[in-house]
């Protein structure tokens, strides 16, 4: 895996975020310095700490995104928790240690497909074997009884040989496909655990399934299916024994230690803020609770004890009541960057409705090419659309680039209903007065728009 440097970095958040600059040099450095401090040798290393980052901004600028993406770019393990949710009395909810778990599940099943990806060709050639097998017995070793029949039994073998490699040929030119082949398939034994297993036990790093599983003996069941569908199953299998699960495992936590990164969002929840009312007595509970994972501290899994030290933390939150300065100081200094992005402009909007790789526009147009229709939008319609979504913004509540989902649907809907049946393949050209006749009645009012749009 290369290694971005910060310019990179941005340039890479720049193809899905639409502005929001500062907040993307933040987590750039941030992510660049995990890096670097990787490269510092000594003892010196193990004192450096994470840049952990406070973004603080209006909901739907892009705050989860910019986190999302830059995991994404990292390769590196990632989860997304609300803080809120630990805020429930006497913590009905998930106890704070369960987003370590969490990562580390998710680290574990990042490095298990990348390791059976690894060994795809291998277990594929192993299943085809399997098949073989089945399809033409190996000769079995009988007794020589004279000197005949040694040799009749090396040409026997030779023979076996010749009609095991040309079948071979056929089988991974994929003609044998629609063939059915039964065959022994190993199956988990399935404990019907979940429900009885004592509360808690995931919070405790136990998992009773997985235990259950490795005592009771693993049970063989014969399948019958096509040999395309046997060739995967079988090479799923072939592949579960090739991966060694303690690397997997061992590889995973190290990952999780030194580039995992947690998005704790909605931490303004938390903050303090005036007087705490009904059930959200425990604010400052799930601050005190986070602490020690921020600060760095042993977290029990059910694959080892993680060490959360290097663990990249990324808070988020409107802070429209609270201010990060409410947070308790402890925690305020474990998040030395903070960070705010802006409300997005009229023209943000168009911007993020075409430009992005992954821009709204263009996932309705690639939804609709699959019929055949080609959607063509105007300018004019793309200018008209971010006015109307700025000014819905302003009058009903500011929910920022989400207002552009809502109000594409609106405006596509009896399109995607009509296609193909009364709309054939065709060009379907969206202009601004087209635009207007959509949704103007629905944004003057604004009863309506608040449900609608
Ligand atoms: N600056 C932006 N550029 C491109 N797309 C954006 C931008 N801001 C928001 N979006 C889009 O809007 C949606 C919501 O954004 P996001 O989830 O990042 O909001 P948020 O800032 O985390 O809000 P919240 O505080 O409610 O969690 C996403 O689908 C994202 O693609
Ligand atoms: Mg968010």
């Amino acid at each position: 895996m290369k290694e971005l440097t910060p310019t990179q970095i941005v340039e890479e958040l720049n193809k899905y975020i639409i502005g929001q600059n500062e907040a993307k040099r933040a987590v750039a450095i941030a992510l660049r310095n995990r890096w670097r401090r990787q490269q510092v040798t000594g003892v010196l290393r193990e004192e450096i700490m994470p840049n952990n980052i406070i973004l603080i901004g209006p909901t739907g600028v892009g705050k989860t995104e910019i986190a999302r993406r830059l995991a994404k770019l990292a390769q590196a393990p990632f989860v997304k928790v609300e803080a809120s949710k630990f805020t429930e009395v006497g913590y009905v909810g998930r106890d704070v240690e369960s987003m370590v778990r969490d990562l580390t599940d998710y680290a574990v099943n990042m490095v298990k497909s990348e390791k059976t990806e690894e060994v795809h060709s291998k277990a594929m050639e192993m299943a085809d074997e399997r098949i073989l097998d089945i399809l033409i017995p190996p000769v079995r070793k009988a007794q020589p009884v004279s000197e005949n029949t040694e040799t009749e039994e090396v040409n026997e073998a030779f023979q076996n040989e010749k009609t095991r490699d040309w079948m071979r040929a056929k089988l991974k030119a994929g003609e044998l496909n629609d063939r059915m082949i039964e065959f022994d398939a190993s199956t988990q034994p399935t404990v019907g655990m979940q429900v009885l297993g004592p509360f808690g036990m995931d919070d405790m790093g136990i998992n009773i399934q997985e235990i259950m599983g490795s005592i009771m003996p693993k049970k063989k069941k014969k399948r019958k299916t096509a040999i395309a569908e046997a060739r995967v199953i079988m090479a799923q299998e072939e592949a579960q024994k090739l991966i060694d699960m303690d690397s997997v495992q061992r590889e995973a936590i190290e990952r999780v230690q030194n580039s995992g990164i947690i998005f704790i969002d909605e931490i303004d929840k938390v903050a303090g803020g005036g007087k705490a009312q009904g059930p959200d007595v425990s604010r400052e509970g799930v601050q005190r609770d986070l602490l020690p994972i921020v600060e760095g501290s042993n977290v029990n899994t059910k694959y080892g004890v993680v060490r959360t030290d290097h663990i990249l933390f990324i808070a988020s939150g409107a802070f429209h009541v609270s201010k990060p300065s409410d947070l308790i100081p402890e925690l305020q200094g474990r998040f030395p960057i903070r960070v705010e992005l802006n409300s997005l402009s009229e023209d943000d909007f168009v911007k993020i409705l075409t430009m992005p790789e992954n821009a709204l526009l263009k996932q309705y147009s690639a939804l609709l090419e699959t019929e055949g229709v080609k959607l063509d939008f105007k300018e004019s319609a793309i200018r008209e659309i971010a006015r109307i979504a700025t000014e819905v913004n302003e009058q009903v509540e500011n929910i920022g680039a989400r207002r552009l989902h809502t109000i594409l649907t609106t405006l596509l809907d009896e399109i995607l209903f009509d296609v193909p049946d009364k709309i054939p393949s065709e060009v379907v050209k969206i202009d601004a007065p087209f635009v207007k006749k959509k949704l103007d009645k629905i944004v003057k009012n604004r009863d309506l728009s608040k449900f609608i749009l």
